[in-house]
């Protein structure tokens, strides 16, 4: 058994570990009482034990070293009141069923294998029924028992089950039962009993059901691991239970948490309240959770559900480790604040450790009792190197260029990913290829002035982010300016930053000559268009310059800003075939605002074809539609 301390200090986004004692808080087993080993090696073992622990009211803490089977006293014991079971060295075993004697109250069952696959006594591993108040069964192993691995029945109340493993090991179907609450319709007077808690428990290979099943009882669940796929279900609340289910990790669980409905009237039928649960690869039913039922009169703190998993792992169980386990459990050694990498922060948690005295448990990799060089080779090692499943960094969003005199400017949102480390911008002439690589090292700022250019020729652009481990974003979408003496201009292209939509295509190829990576060919009827978004950063005034084709007569549209004309009529004359791109402008006065700005059809014809839309005047950007 590994000790561990206790650390919260420097593991900076962990949480304490909920040590949350459930309904059974108040329970002291036999604290005070003399304590005893039992060798189960030794002669007459199982009888010795069984005298002690069924001495009434005297107490006891029972130590159970080695395998002891309860063959040789029946297959079974029942407890008397003020005990505390605790196993020692290693594997401490029970075989046999653990019992009670109608009404004791006051019992602790600590590090203890138990295993009752004989079917001895009612073939339960403990079985807490007739009355029996006030129980904690903690770090236990629970396995292989012919009926119920812990059964809670017949009025008891006020019992604990926190930091246990329970499995079989062979499917067995029906037989494979972990948790009975409360045995049958009939039993009424177990209504405003079973108050049970089930914290930090693993359920772990070929649990099936009853996990726990619970009728008339108030049950807390939280912070479990249901790790057992194949099973038929996970909580039943029955009649008249309340479920309190929370922060559960529940991985290929089929039928997570439901109401079982028996023969009870709808007033009686159980209710389920669930937050903050993870269902990873579930099955059947997973009930909404939003009744309401009894709140807990203890405090308890909930760790965070995704880290319940290793949790749980590493604590649960006779053999279960104590405290929260060191960062290394969750991602690679160093990363102290668990955000995928190691970087500048996390050698900063390692020097506060450098040489320090006492808690150093979450940087002490090798146990050793001190943080030095080799804890520092580790960090090293893993400096900027991220854990394989960390995926390379989105393609950054809202790329849009600013034509300018002798200069092209660039502007584009920054990446959330914290391990983002910079951006590339790639440049060329001929629309979706051949870019070049303006930046040789990632730049830090999202934007970027391009002055290697001349003033009338079209340039387009793409930017990529690159995390702190060389992992490439895909390329943005591609932004497009022409640099031009006088005003700054900004060209909607379609599919990139301001361009929000048509009523049609975007046609990407079907007559040649056009710019960006197509036109916009909408459907020929009236009303239909083109809509674009910009921000006129300063009012002023503006000119509007449409790129179109148009093999047919004139096809006039109208021009919206949000909605409201403010053009009534633009002549798109014919241009003579499909191929022929000719130009249309108009002089405007815009406010300042961020406009939609929306070109619609006037004939029946629909648009022209529209190879983009320029804007030039004051100050003008593009805006990413949502
Ligand atoms: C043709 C042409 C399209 C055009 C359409 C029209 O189909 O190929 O590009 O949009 O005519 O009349 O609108
Ligand atoms: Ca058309």
């Amino acid at each position: 058994m590994k000790q561990i301390l206790f650390l919260s200090v420097v593991t900076v986004g962990l949480h304490a570990v909920a040590r949350g004692e459930g309904f059974g808080h108040l329970t002291t087993g036999g604290t005070g009482g003399q304590i005893i080993t039992i060798d189960g090696a030794q002669t007459n073992a199982a009888s010795q034990f069984k005298t002690l622990v069924e001495t009434v009211n005297t107490p006891y803490i029972v130590q159970i070293q080695g395998t002891l089977s309860l063959e040789p006293v029946g297959g079974k014991v029942s407890l008397q009141a003020n005990k505390t079971l605790r196993g020692i060295g290693q594997a401490p075993t029970l075989i046999g069923q653990i019992g009670f004697k109608n009404g004791v109250s006051n019992v602790i069952i600590e590090r203890l294998n138990i295993t009752n696959p004989e079917d001895w006594g009612e073939g339960d591993g403990i079985s807490i029924k007739e009355k029996i108040t006030n129980v904690i069964v903690t770090r236990c192993t629970i396995y292989d028992c012919a009926d119920g691995l812990v059964d809670i029945t017949r009025e008891s109340d006020n019992v604990t089950v926190s930091w246990c493993r329970f499995y079989f090991t062979t499917p067995g179907g029906g037989n494979n039962r972990v948790s009975l609450i409360g045995a049958g319709d009939s039993q009424t007077s177990d209504y405003g009993k079973l108050h049970i808690t089930f914290h930090h428990n693993w359920f772990s290979t070929h649990c099936w059901q009853r996990i726990p099943s619970v009728r008339f009882g108030k049950v807390h669940i939280y912070n479990n691991f249901y790790d057992c796929p194949g099973n038929l279900y996970g909580v039943r609340s029955r009649i008249k239970a309340e479920c309190r289910i929370e922060n559960n990790y529940f991985r290929q669980i089929n039928d997570p948490y439901y109401v079982y409905i028996n023969n009870e009237p709808p007033a009686d039928y159980g209710k389920i309240a669930a937050a903050g649960n993870v269902f990873e690869d579930c099955t059947g039913q997973i009930h909404p959770g939003t009744d309401t039922v009894f709140e807990p009169p203890y405090e308890y703190a909930l760790d965070p559900t995704e880290h319940i998993p290793v949790i749980v792992q590493y604590g649960a169980g006779a053999d279960g480790c104590e405290g929260y386990p060191p960062h290394w459990f969750f991602g690679p050694y160093g990363d102290f604040n668990l955000n995928g990498f190691v970087d500048q922060a996390d050698l900063r948690t390692l020097a506060g450790y450098w040489l320090a005295e006492g808690d150093i448990f979450n940087a002490d990799f090798n146990g050793d009792g001190l943080v030095n060089n080799i804890e520092f080779a580790l960090l090293a090692d893993n400096w900027y190197r991220l854990s394989t499943h960390v995926a390379p960094p989105s393609a950054p969003q809202n790329l849009w260029a600013l034509g300018q005199n002798g200069q092209v400017s660039l502007f584009w949102s920054a990446n959330a990913e914290p391990n983002v480390r910079g951006y590339f911008v790639y440049r060329t002439t001929t629309s979706g290829s051949n870019y070049t690589l303006l930046n040789e090292s990632p730049l830090e700022s999202t934007g970027y002035t391009d002055t290697a250019v001349e003033n009338g020729t079209l340039y387009y652009y793409v930017v990529q982010a690159v995390a702190v481990d060389g992992n490439e974003s895909k390329m943005s979408v591609q932004a497009c300016a022409e640099p031009a003496a006088g005003a700054s201009s900004v060209i909607l292209q379609e599919n990139a930053t301001g361009f929000c939509g048509v009523d049609g295509i975007v046609d990407l190829g079907k007559h040649a000559g056009f710019t960006g990576p197509g036109f916009c060919d909408t459907t020929n009827t009236a009303g239909t268009g083109i809509t674009w978004k910009v921000n006129i950063a300063q009012k002023g005034s503006y000119l509007l310059r449409w790129r179109y084709a148009n093999a047919s007569a004139d096809r006039p549209a109208a021009l919206l800003t949000s909605g409201t004309v403010i053009v009534p009529s633009i002549s798109f004359p014919g241009s003579g075939a499909w191929d022929n791109w000719n130009q249309v402008s108009v002089g405007l006065s815009l406010d300042a605002g961020i406009k939609d700005l929306r070109l619609e059809a006037l004939s029946r014809e629909g648009l022209a074809n529209i190879d983009y839309l320029r804007i030039s005047g004051p100050a003008v950007e593009a805006v990413w539609c949502d």
